[in-house]
């Protein structure tokens, strides 16, 4: 559900006319719906308010500064996987006790900043990075915090480049070497294990995979409460799919209605790392339509928005809908709509059934609030799109579209070739 709609034909933001933001901003434009973001905060916080629960955003989705500091002022926290990403959870006010850290390749560096900022905790991916942790906690004389993530082994029946935990991916502890990883843990001085993790992967439209996965992770945490290790934290990831098609995946409070029982009576806190399923479909792209041309077997409708904009057509052949910015009743085409890039890979639909556009019209690319900005690129010396959101009938600009100088920031010719 989010707030992307047509009023009297056009297409509307809230209650902006996208036209409006259009004229002010040009394309390509990536469009955010405040009200969307919040209505997707609140299902997750009222469908798991019987529990204690943190909602740490899943940062990749969206880093955006304006879109992080709405979290972070709903009462949220983040996930992270960098440096990177913690910087800019900290800058917009994201306390450093609601920052979960995971990633297979934490360097040193990015382990001091996360120690010296008091994270809540690490999401641990190996016994190697359990050990430089503890290596580097003792250097600066502090307990680092750490939730071992476990690899559950069960198939969360989506795209395989977004499945995760599956014994053969690179994430996470094997769950059969669980008990070995804690054991290990406790020995190790300077590290207090506070919690287990798992994410078995994204964009997944069942329930049945994420019960799958907590039954099993409840298992892990009887076993380690024989031993003596009593964890205060399960984490049991984000994942959850979004419509862009004809997908029916299930609301937060499904999720939770399958969830809760189990997880009744567990003395213990929830923490949801949901990523797409907040900002996916609160977000759109803006683009223009520069040229049509007929190609031997079909139509290319040539926008000025690219793989470097949005990358999952690309990627992962993903489904996003385009819509006219001006509804018509135009006669139906098929076409493959596609950016300036030069790449034959570089399309945004291809075989679609979409009502004729004209040179100079606009078109919409929906659900592109998640892993749209924050994987875009300069490929082809590109400036990336400004960002904008929308609030009511306000609007605003939460990041510039970039400029020529922008590109080459940081580039250094040498004397030599002066
Ligand atoms: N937690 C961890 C540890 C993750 O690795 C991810 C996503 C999330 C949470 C958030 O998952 P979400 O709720 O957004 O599904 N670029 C791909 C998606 C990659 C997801 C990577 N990990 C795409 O555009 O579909």
């Amino acid at each position: 559900m989010d707030y992307f709609r047509y009023v009297k034909g056009r297409l509307h933001a809230e209650d902006v006319p996208v036209e409006d933001l259009i004229e002010e901003y040009g394309t390509p434009l990536y469009v955010y719906s405040h009200r969307t973001l919040e209505r997707h905060l609140e299902a997750y916080s009222s469908a798991f308010r019987e529990i204690p629960h943190i909602l740490c955003f899943a940062a990749k989705a969206n880093s955006n500064g304006a879109i992080l500091r709405l979290i972070a002022r709903r009462g949220g926290g983040a996930d992270i996987v960098s440096g990177g990403e913690l910087y800019r959870a900290l800058r917009v006010g994201i306390p450093p006790a609601k920052i979960v850290y995971a990633g297979v390749g934490k360097t040193d560096e990015e382990i001091r900043y996360a120690l010296g900022k008091r994270i809540l905790m690490f999401n641990v991916e190996s016994g190697q990075e359990l050990e430089r942790i503890n290596a580097i906690a003792a250097q600066m004389n502090v307990t680092a915090p750490v939730a071992l993530r476990i690899n559950p082994d069960i198939d969360p029946e989506t795209h395989p480049y977004i499945s995760t935990g599956l014994r053969k991916h690179k994430f996470g502890i094997p769950i059969e070497n669980a008990l070995q990883y804690y054991r290990l843990a406790k020995r190790l001085g300077n590290i207090e294990i506070i919690g287990v993790h798992k994410h078995i992967g994204s964009q997944i439209t069942k329930v049945t995979p994420f019960v799958d996965a907590l039954q099993r992770m409840l298992v892990l945490v009887e076993s380690l409460k024989a031993e003596g290790i009593d964890l205060r934290y399960l984490d049991i990831g984000g994942g959850l799919g979004i419509q862009y098609n004809d997908e029916t995946p299930p609301h937060p409070r499904e999720l939770a209605g399958k969830l809760l029982p189990i997880l009744k009576g567990q003395d213990i806190t929830i923490i949801m790392e949901p990523g797409r399923s907040i900002a996916g479909n609160a977000g759109i792209l803006l683009t223009k339509v520069l040229y049509l041309k007929r190609g031997d077997d079909r139509e290319f409708v040539i926008v000025d928005a690219g793989m470097n904009d949005l990358m999952r057509p690309t990627l992962y052949d993903a489904y996003h809908h385009i819509a006219p910015v001006r509804k018509n009743r135009r006669r139906k085409i098929v076409a493959d709509i596609v950016g300036p890039v030069c790449e034959s890979g570089d399309f945004l639909a291809r075989g679609r059934e979409i009502n004729r556009i004209e040179q100079g019209e606009y078109l919409a690319v929906m659900s592109a609030g998640a892993y749209g900005f924050s994987m875009s690129s300069n490929y082809n010396s590109r400036p990336r799109p400004a960002e904008v959101l929308v609030r009511d009938s306000e609007h605003y600009v939460i990041r510039k579209r970039e400029t020529y100088r922008d590109l080459v920031r940081g580039e250094v010719i040498p004397d030599f070739l002066q």
